[in-house]
């Protein structure tokens, strides 16, 4: 028994902000982060749009691929760093927000790998018979945590949602997703307040995403090496095989990296990221979304998913579309 994805959904939010509408408040140009990143412009959050909202929107598109109504969703979960609130998690604000029943809902908190961690849990409740319908969502408003006066970290991050539905199925599907992580590099990337450290340097605007973003670079590059190997050998399969990669779009120097340690070419690889920056969570199904509704990735393509972020925590999932 696999699980398989029957369909993709995403939303973005209504503004666009371009790198030459950043140059105004912060000191940078349009030339240092498309050179550096990738990044011509990312969708924030306004008028009132919450995480919440991205994600109904996503699940809502992916449900219509998929032709099922919100009664047929046995479970939801929700990858993402940004909630709308403590609790109840997003996964419950999200079923009540569609109208499904009363299925097992929770959220999950990977940073950026949260929705391959999120999509690896919902795999095991489909294949070992828990779920024949399951919403699985990667959702974030990074932009309410980052410093909008850093030019360090505030070119990098944009909001956006995306969601798959995934069922049983006799053929692949999903054939293995790999998790890991390594919290020695908690202080590489991280977001200090919380309930036990407090929320009140957060909301007086004293703390933020703080990244060694050099050092994060360079083990991400490394790490999404070895993840993609992981999955190829578990599979008995070779770089060959794959058809589409789908990476986390964090830059689009790791994703080249990624892209050349596979021996893939730039034109196989889904890149959004100069349209939407660094997602977070929502990265991998956004760019999954952007791949599936465009045509390139097509019913029995083989695609590897793979993800890096906070943590750190990074992961991989194997599928044939
Ligand atoms: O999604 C989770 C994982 N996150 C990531 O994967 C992010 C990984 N890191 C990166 O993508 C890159 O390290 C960054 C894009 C964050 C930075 O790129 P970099 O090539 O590593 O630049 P850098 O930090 O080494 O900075 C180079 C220079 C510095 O100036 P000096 O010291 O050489 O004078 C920075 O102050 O660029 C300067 N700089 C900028 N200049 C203009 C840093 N940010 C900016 C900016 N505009 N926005």
């Amino acid at each position: 028994m696999y699980s398989k994805i029957a369909g993709t959904g995403s939303q973005l939010p209504k503004r666009v902000v371009t790198n030459a509408e950043l140059a105004k408040t912060v000191d940078t140009s349009d030339e240092w982060i498309v050179t550096r990143t990738g990044i011509k412009q990312r969708y924030l959050v306004s008028d009132g749009e919450t995480n919440l909202d991205l994600a109904e929107g996503a699940a809502r598109n992916a449900m219509d691929m998929a032709a099922v109504v919100a009664s047929d969703i046995d479970f939801i979960i929700v990858g993402t760093t940004t909630p709308n609130q403590v609790f109840p998690n997003m996964g419950c604000l999200l079923q009540e927000r569609l109208g499904a029943g009363e299925c097992p809902a929770l959220s999950l908190e990977a940073a950026c790998t949260g929705f391959i961690y999120a999509l690896s849990v919902a795999d095991k409740f489909v294949t070992t018979g828990s779920s024949k319908c399951a919403l699985v969502v990667g959702s974030e408003t990074l932009s309410s945590i980052v410093d909008w006066t850093d030019r360090g970290t505030s070119v990098l991050f944009g909001d956006g949602a995306g969601a798959v539905i995934i069922k049983p199925s006799e053929t692949p599907g999903i054939r293995s997703t790999h998790l890991s992580a390594n919290g020695k590099y908690k202080d590489l990337l991280f977001l200090e307040s919380g309930i036990s450290n407090g929320f009140d340097n957060l909301k007086s605007g004293n703390d933020f995403v703080q990244m060694k973003g050099n050092e994060v670079f360079k083990v991400a590059v490394r790490t999404l090496g070895r993840i993609a190997k992981t999955a190829l050998e578990h599979n008995n399969m070779t770089k060959e095989d794959l058809t589409w990669l789908v990476p986390h779009q964090a830059n689009i120097r790791i994703i080249q990296a990624a892209a050349k340690m596979l021996d893939m070419p730039m034109e196989k690889v889904i890149q959004t990221v100069q349209d939407h920056g660094n997602t977070s969570a929502a990265s991998v199904p956004l760019a999954l979304d952007v791949g599936v509704r465009d045509g390139r990735i097509k019913p029995g393509d083989t695609v590897l998913l793979e993800a890096f972020g906070g943590g750190f925590t990074w992961g991989a999932a194997l599928l044939d579309f």
